[in-house]
């Protein structure tokens, strides 16, 4: 994707996350295979930031293990004082950076770069200070409200908490993206205060902050709703690795694999199947397993860092791990192998 002027990202990932009812930091927990800050770092890759800033307070060092290697500087939040509080600790990692922030939540998952990058080229072409992502959800229980004038324009995001009766009928929500201007963001921060429900300094201020001085707030609205995700509770936890199990069953579908019934399959993203295998319900196919073309896997069969020739049968209910099966091979229903070599 061109890149037309200098572009950071903040990813927030030091909450605690409450919700979650966890000993782990919520950011930690795995979705699809990952621990769901992977994924956001995965969302922003393809837009080649030129500065990548990930904030971690809770569980820090875990955090940080977890984000080796993704060429994202970690802040450090000591104290949790909300999301416009998080963004603040990173100004002095952008002291020497100008142009457009993104700013993400570590705990929405779903994103896809593409939205990303439209959201981006909206903030550019609209010449804002800022943009945010909205969407209209069926259920907008949890989340930001936004709140429009008349014309239909941003006037600011109120949150669940601090929300009227009336303003909770309102559909349209906050996704929790942003993209500001560097300038405008740090001085719309030294703003905001604690003074609401949560006793917490709100990013979400920032909307209503610049249309008290006169800056119009320019929305993307998400094209898809439902990738707007932000995980709280281990409902939404199972609902974002439904969503991305079902979005690697297409591609697979797309790309020739017969899957019977794909609302019972998972296969792990380093899976590599060839041509025109065939997978039963249930099955499980996990870790850095390649089938060759061919293969027939039966109902219930669980695979994890398999390596299968052409051919291969794998009987039902058969669970088979960190072996090679040569071409041909047939592996009998309910059996139970691990790490034997080439039989
Ligand atoms: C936030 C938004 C809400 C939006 C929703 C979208 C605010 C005040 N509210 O609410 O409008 O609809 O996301 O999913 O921003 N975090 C920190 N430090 C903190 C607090 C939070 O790093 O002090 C991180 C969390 O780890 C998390 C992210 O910020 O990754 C969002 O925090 P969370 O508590 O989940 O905010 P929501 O209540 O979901
Ligand atoms: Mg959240």
């Amino acid at each position: 994707m061109a890149k037309a002027e200098p572009l950071a990202a903040i990813v927030l990932a030091a909450g605690k996350g409450t919700r979650m009812k966890s000993s782990l930091a919520k950011v930690l927990h795995h979705v699809f295979f990952k621990p769901m800050v992977m994924h956001v770092l995965e969302a922003i890759e393809p837009l080649q930031c030129d500065l990548k800033i990930a904030i971690v307070g809770h569980q820090r060092t875990a955090v940080e293990q977890t984000l080796e290697g993704t060429g994202a500087v970690c802040v450090y939040q000591a104290e949790q004082n909300g999301t416009g509080h998080a963004v603040l600790c990173a100004e002095r990692a952008l002291e020497n950076f100008s142009g457009n922030i993104i700013i993400l939540c570590g705990d929405s998952p779903l994103l896809l770069p593409q939205h990303l990058a439209e959201m981006i080229e909206s903030h550019r072409r609209s010449g804002s200070m800022l943009t945010i992502i909205t969407t209209k959800l069926d259920d907008p229980t949890n989340y930001g409200r936004i709140i429009s004038d008349e014309a239909g324009l941003v006037k600011e995001v109120v949150e669940e908490k601090d929300a009227s009766i009336e303003q909770k009928k309102i559909s349209e929500i906050n996704a929790g993206i942003y993209c500001a201007r560097k300038e405008f963001l740090f001085e719309a921060l030294s703003k905001i205060t604690t003074d609401n429900a949560q006793g917490e300094m709100y990013l979400t201020d920032i909307v209503g902050i610049a249309v008290k001085s006169g800056l119009a707030v320019n929305k993307y609205i998400h094209p898809e709703p439902s990738h707007v995700l932000g995980v709280n509770s281990r409902v939404e936890l199972a609902q974002a690795h439904h969503t991305i199990r079902h979005r690697r069953n297409l591609e697979l579908m797309n790309a020739g694999t017969t899957l019977e019934n794909p609302q019972t399959t998972t296969i792990g993203p380093q899976v590599q199947l060839g041509e025109n295998c065939t997978i039963g319900q249930n099955v499980t196919i996990s870790g850095t397993s390649q089938l060759a073309d061919n293969c027939i896997i039966h109902a219930g069969a669980f695979l994890n860092n398999v390596e299968l020739g052409d051919s291969v049968t794998i009987g039902p209910n058969a669970v088979v791990e960190e072996c090679h099966l040569k071409g041909g091979s047939t592996v009998a229903p309910l059996s139970h192998m691990k790490r034997s070599d080439s039989t």
